[in-house]
């Protein structure tokens, strides 16, 4: 049977479900993908050759599916590196709007709290708590 008689059959409902299968913004939220990071308690010694990667307002080092990053302000911060939509690991910290994570693999932007900024998913980055004792920094759930 061609397509075209066989979409006749199904009907217009489901031939517009097969055509157009993205309608919800071709959104499978938290389907298959990496796991995102559970059970998060790291520290990173910023006198060390890693932390020295987080010398300057702006810069990030990706630890254990983390992005830790020392915000525009100075500010550490913390998110997944795993994306809360279809979970690539493919999250960065960009210099952009005032620093924001992206995620490179369908263009999603969140807030240094995590929130969607776009309509490319609706589910919230997962953020961590960052502390800072001296010259270590403690990155947790
Ligand atoms: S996996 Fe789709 S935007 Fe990140």
């Amino acid at each position: 049977m061609e397509r075209k008689a066989f979409l006749r059959t199904l009907g217009a409902g489901a031939a517009f479900a097969l055509t157009f299968p993205c309608v919800q913004g071709c959104s499978k939220d938290n389907e298959g993908g990496l796991p995102i990071p559970t059970g998060v308690d790291f520290t990173i010694d910023l006198t060390s050759s890693e932390g020295a990667q987080l010398q300057n307002n702006g810069d990030f080092i990706l630890k254990n599916e983390v992005v830790v990053v020392k915000n525009l302000q100075g500010n550490f911060i913390a998110a997944s590196q795993i994306c809360s939509h279809q979970q690539t690991d493919q999250v960065r910290f960009i210099d952009d709007d005032g620093g924001i994570f992206y995620c490179s693999t369908h263009g999603s932007r969140f807030s240094q709290n995590g929130t969607p900024l776009n309509t490319i998913t609706n589910n919230p980055l997962k953020i961590f708590n960052t502390e800072l004792n001296g010259d270590i920094l403690r990155v947790f759930e």
